[in-house]
């Protein structure tokens, strides 16, 4: 694929072999083979459009904090949507771009007195990552509080969904493979105060439990059913544990942390040792929540 391919107008906004790691959480990875930071919906329908002549795949970043790329880079093009970060309020409801952080969401719900979302408080990334993960916690998924999506589908066609089409389940939503271009977000009626009390509450928690400040992508694997991912890998003795320069935390054991210098292979080294581990110890698979480009993740029984 050349530069050509794209529309004139997108056209000089366009880096080839742009480094990743640096967008990303886990700061490990190469480069994109094009990359674009689109300035509104018409840059990435068109960065859509010219993968769609040219049979190149479309990948869209956002905080990157469940991103894991790989050491040789991703073809094709990636397009951040990390301009596109309006968040406006309305009587009941949020219009928020899709590049906007989920933290700025959450506070400014609480601030308009809109309840449900301080539950999501400290997760980190942008609004289009979490409908696209479904992201959430002990106390909310992001999936409850929406209204409608405006998303890009994989064919091409650009229309609201309301919160009836989209499945939100654990960690996952309908919305993957498309691209959320913005989101109308709704709640309850709340006090700003006691919301915003609330979101101060839930992020000391997670503060005392994770290795927040740490480079990572969140949570290695998702919970088996009914079971914390990370006791279990904690019971199976893997705090600690390392490969180059990547590390279950010992902190929180679902964390895989860089300590400097790590690549994308000792991640996913790592990511391998320790599900063989728990495997063998309590006869449990455990499946990768994170995301790989450009393949998904597979990890030998
Ligand atoms: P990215 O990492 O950029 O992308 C993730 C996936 O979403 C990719 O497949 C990407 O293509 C896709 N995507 C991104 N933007 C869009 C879009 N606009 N349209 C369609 N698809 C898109 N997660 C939780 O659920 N709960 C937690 O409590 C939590 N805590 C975390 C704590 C730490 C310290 C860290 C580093 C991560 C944590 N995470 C948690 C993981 C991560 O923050 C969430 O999954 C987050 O929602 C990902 O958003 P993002 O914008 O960073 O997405
Ligand atoms: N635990 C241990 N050892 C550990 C880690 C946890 O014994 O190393 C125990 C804790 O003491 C607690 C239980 O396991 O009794 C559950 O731990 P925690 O409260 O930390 O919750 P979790 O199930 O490990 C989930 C999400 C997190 C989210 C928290 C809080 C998944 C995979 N993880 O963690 O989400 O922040 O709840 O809501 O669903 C993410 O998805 O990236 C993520 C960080």
């Amino acid at each position: 694929m050349s530069l050509l391919a794209f529309d004139a107008r997108v056209r000089r906004e366009v880096i080839a072999q742009r480094p990743l790691a640096s967008l990303t959480t886990m700061r490990v990875g190469g480069p994109a083979e094009f990359y674009l930071e689109a300035r509104g919906f018409r840059d990435v329908i068109d960065a859509a459009e010219a993968c769609k002549r040219t049979g190149l795949p479309l990948n869209v970043l956002g905080g990157g904090s469940n991103l894991l790329i790989d050491d040789a880079g991703v073809p094709g093009v990636v397009v951040n949507l990390k301009h596109m970060k309006r968040v406006v309020p309305t009587e009941h409801r949020l219009v928020v771009s899709a590049g906007a952080s989920l933290t700025s969401v959450v506070a400014t719900c609480a601030r308009a007195g809109i309840a449900g979302p301080e539950g999501l408080a400290g997760i980190p990334g942008t609004i289009g990552g979490a409908l696209a993960m479904n992201a959430g916690g002990r106390f909310a998924e992001i999936g409850e509080f929406v209204h409608k999506v405006l998303w890009l589908s994989p064919q091409g066609t650009v229309r609201y969904l309301y919160r009836e089409e989209i499945q939100f389940t654990y960690r996952k939503s309908s919305l993957q493979g498309g691209i959320v271009l913005e989101a109308i977000i709704e709640g309850k009626r709340g006090e700003p105060a006691a919301l915003l009390a609330r979101m101060k509450q839930i992020m000391e928690q997670k503060l005392a439990s994770q290795p927040y400040s740490a480079a990572s992508a969140g949570c290695a694997f998702t919970n088996p059913p009914g079971q914390s991912a990370g006791k279990l890998i904690d019971l199976a003795g893997c705090k600690g544990l390392s490969v180059g320069g990547a590390q279950v935390s010992e902190q929180h054991g679902n964390f895989i942390v860089n300590k400097g210098g790590a690549t994308c292979s000792d991640v996913l080294k790592l990511m391998g040792k320790v599900k063989k581990r728990v495997f063998e110890h309590h006869g449990i698979q455990l499946i990768p929540e994170v995301k790989a480009w450009p393949q998904p993740i597979e990890l030998a029984a």
